[in-house]
């Protein structure tokens, strides 16, 4: 069978103020009707069992919103990394062999998602390979993972290198290369990504949830992505292209490229007045007025307002960090 599980335990800190801890990003719908947790759910809906993990605190929400999965806590947010040790796991204990289709709920999709996913999962039982959705870059974006495609195996590409968020210089050079971005959607057997994960810094977490004892294993591990932890370093990695749209909702600078824009390029969510103001992201739960300026993501919530030039949206991160550490 194949088991979707879905990622819901992030809080969305780069969409900071419209994502909150009390309310993260996955919860959020930026102009659909759906969450994105919804609509990464109905995504999922061809799979044999969809699992949501997510934290103690979100599980009433997430009940809420998608009765119909079956909800994961996790000990402690740590990243995907320990997260999807612990829910393929979880997985294989309550299904036996299966695949695993693990999906980020911060994704824009449009087209038939389902073709490519179970071809990416027949992959991955085919092959035991841990296998990527790759998406055709169109920029040098620094946010995303880039996926190396070697040999040509028909249902797919062999991966070379695994490179997590790369700085800007190599990013272009992987653009001009053919590489692809990693979608963070993937698919593999409980098996063949524990085994790897064992070999790597989650491995004391590996040993612990076969023994039972997750809280213990969650505090022998870091804090870490499952792209920094395992893909990088993995042999023997697939890459299948994906046939569909797709778009990372996490950070502001998305909604230039998923919302409408005016006739000015604003792109806008929320009332507001621009004057020669183009190509910026205005988003509120007010009014906004913008003179003057683009290429600036204005966003304003609960008495909150972030401004910061559309190329420096990952930062936004370190903001969060800094108001946490300030109170
Ligand atoms: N359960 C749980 N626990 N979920 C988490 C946690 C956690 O501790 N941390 C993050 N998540 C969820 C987020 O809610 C999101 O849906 C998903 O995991 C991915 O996390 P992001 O923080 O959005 O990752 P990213 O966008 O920076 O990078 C990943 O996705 C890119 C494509 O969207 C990487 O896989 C990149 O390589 C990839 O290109
Ligand atoms: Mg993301």
């Amino acid at each position: 069978p194949i088991a979707a599980v879905v990622l819901a335990g992030g809080t969305g800190t780069r969409l900071y103020p419209a994502a909150r801890s009390d309310r993260p990003k996955q919860f959020l719908s930026f102009g659909d009707e759906q969450s994105m947790l919804e609509a990464t759910v109905e995504r999922a809906g061809f799979a044999d069992e969809v699992y949501v993990l997510t934290r103690p605190a979100f599980r009433d929400d997430v009940t809420e919103l998608v009765p119909s999965v079956t909800v994961l806590t996790e000990p402690e947010p740590k990243d995907t990394g320990p997260a999807l040790a612990y829910a393929t796991h979880r997985v294989r204990e309550d299904l036996g062999p299966c695949v695993v289709l693990a999906l980020p709920s911060d994704h824009h999709v449009e087209g038939d998602f389902e073709s490519t996913a179970r071809r990416a999962c027949r992959v991955a039982t085919d092959t035991g390979r841990l296998v990527t959705i790759g998406i055709e870059p169109d920029r040098p974006a620094t946010g995303y993972g880039y996926v190396e495609p070697g040999a040509d195996r028909g249902a797919y590409y062999e991966v070379e290198s695994f490179t997590e968020k790369p700085d800007r210089e190599r990013a272009k050079r992987y653009l001009e290369d053919g590489y692809y971005w990693n979608s963070g959607t993937f698919a593999w057997t409980p098996e063949s990504f524990l085994d790897a994960a064992a070999d790597t810094e989650l491995g004391p977490l590996v040993s612990a949830l076969e023994e039972d004892s997750p809280e213990t294993g969650y505090r022998a591990v870091p804090s870490v992505s499952v792209d920094y932890a395992v893909m990088e370093s993995a042999s023997g990695i697939a890459v299948v292209p994906a046939d569909y749209e797709w778009d990372d909702l996490g950070t502001w600078d998305a909604l230039e490229r998923v919302l409408d824009a005016d006739a000015d390029g604003n792109a806008v969510l929320g009332e507001y007045l621009a004057l020669d103001a183009s190509n910026n992201v205005i988003a509120s739960d007010g009014h906004v007025s913008a003179i003057g300026v683009e290429d600036l993501v204005i966003a304003t919530f609960d008495d909150r307002t972030l401004v910061v030039d559309q190329s420096d949206v990952q930062r936004v991160r370190d903001v969060v960090d800094q108001l946490r550490t300030d109170g």
